[in-house]
């Protein structure tokens, strides 16, 4: 792709001089300034950000609301460490956050920093408390880049190539992946058949599940899947954990992906828009098994910094004044109608699915051109004409939609105008060929 703009390219060349390339970068520009769905580079272009950084910023950038709460937070003091001297906003955020879990049952949250984080406090607290090491996770999930976070990954490349040895006691399930074969029968078949044949649930402390797949492709679980994997879990002594860093906090159009299937998991990890921009992560839990572990078990440096803390509770204000999880659902409604008109048009389109505005697109393969080729094609186009998009997918052939949930009817219209424009651009550059679909 043509980079014109001076600015950009010499700091393109300076980053690839100073910072290793496997930080992988998706679009080749640097950020300004950001406001609501918007964001201007250094050259001054203005784009439309439908990836909000990766699923970050459902409240939008730059909200009036968060940063005021975090400069005030500023005046007073930045940090203490909550495991030395506590403060009030941490408690505040976590009774918050207790009310509005799903289910009856008592809750308490822990607050770290990075969604990784998260994963792996919940899999300690899990072994703890049910006293037995194995964790199950699923085909196609991410759960974070490091160890024990990138052992339950369900996707090789890129994050785990390479990066082995990876923790024992670590086993995968497939994920109901319909589209790709995967209905919930044949998953929960080969759920028992691994319980059969790699580790018996009498050994098992979690199952960790993201309601609906993130990195994975955007692939929501059936709620028949949900329910079902609640009854095993349940009848086995066996924690589950929603795993909604990235699908949770109002994304689709519920302030929690699962409360779509109507269970209540024991364990919730949440991080990514919890402080629309702010490093924070949390695990919301049943009070009885977020008590096993003893005083010292848990914590960290910065887990639940005040800044964070600050912001997180301007976040969920934000929510609940701007009725973002009715906005999701219409959001959600308008994005699937733009993309099943493409996808009426252009074969090559092979699904498009999700839930609330949790949306993604699938490309299948034309010819001798991957659905991967055509995902990031899309990409390409779109950036040129002001809208960034980023990929998903083991096979990084889905295009997945997190645009802020504070955009307008008209921006949001605009912006669908430049995908489908960008979308027709890229099919008539690439006729439609005869190979099957991969
Ligand atoms: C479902 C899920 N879990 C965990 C993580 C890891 O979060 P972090 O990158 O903050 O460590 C991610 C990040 O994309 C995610 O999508």
């Amino acid at each position: 792709m043509a980079i014109t703009a001076s600015r950009t390219s010499s700091l393109l060349e300076a980053r690839a001089k100073h910072v290793p390339r496997g930080v992988g970068n998706s679009h080749p520009i640097f950020v300004d300034r950001s406001a609501g769905e918007k964001i201007w580079d250094i050259d001054g272009k203005e784009y439309y950000d439908f990836v909000g950084g990766i699923g970050v910023l459902n409240v939008g950038h730059s909200h009036p609301k968060v940063r005021a709460a975090i400069a005030a937070q500023l005046e007073r003091f930045t940090h203490t460490c909550f495991q030395v001297v506590m403060y009030e906003t941490y408690v505040q955020l976590a009774e918050r956050l207790n009310a509005l879990a799903p289910g009856k049952s008592q809750k308490k949250t822990l607050l770290l920093t990075t969604g990784a984080e998260a994963v792996e406090n919940a899999v300690k607290i899990a072994r703890m408390h049910t006293n037995r090491p194995a964790v199950i996770a699923f085909h196609h999930a991410f759960h974070g880049r490091t160890l024990l976070a990138l052992s339950m990954t369900g996707e090789n490349e890129p994050y785990k190539q390479g990066f082995g040895p990876f923790c024992s006691e670590v086993y995968h399930a497939p994920y109901p992946y319909e589209y790709r074969g995967w209905t919930a029968k044949r998953s929960l078949d080969a759920l028992n058949d691994l319980f059969e044949s790699q580790v018996s649930p009498s050994r098992v402390a979690a199952v960790v599940v993201e309601p609906v797949l993130g990195e994975g492709g955007f692939v929501p679980a059936p709620a028949e899947f949900l329910r079902e994997l609640r009854r095993i879990t349940h009848d086995n002594g066996i924690v589950l954990i929603a795993d909604e860093i990235q699908c949770g906090y109002g994304r689709t159009g519920k302030m929690f992906a699962i409360e779509h299937s109507g269970v209540e998991p024991d364990m919730i990890t949440v991080a990514k828009s919890m402080a629309a921009g702010m490093p924070l992560s949390g695990i919301i839990g049943r009070a009885d098994i977020m008590d096993a572990p003893t005083a010292g078990g848990l914590g960290g440096t910065y887990g639940g910094n005040p800044l964070a803390c600050a912001a997180a509770l301007a976040t969920l204000d934000i929510i609940e004044e701007e009725n973002l999880l009715e906005r999701a659902d219409r959001i959600g409604a308008r994005v699937l109608g733009a993309l099943r008109e493409l996808k009426a048009r252009h074969p090559k389109i092979g699904d498009v699915r999700g839930r609330g505005a949790m949306i993604g697109m699938e490309f299948l393969s034309d010819g001798d051109v991957s659905g991967r080729q055509l995902a990031q094609r899309l990409i390409d186009e779109a950036r040129s004409r002001g809208l960034l998009l980023l990929a998903a997918g083991s096979k990084r052939s889905v295009i997945r939609i997190l645009v802020p949930l504070v955009i307008g009817d008209d921006e949001l219209d605009t912006a669908l105008g430049r995908l489908t424009a960008s979308c027709d651009a890229v099919f008539a550059a690439s006729p439609p060929a005869s190979a099957n679909a991969t």
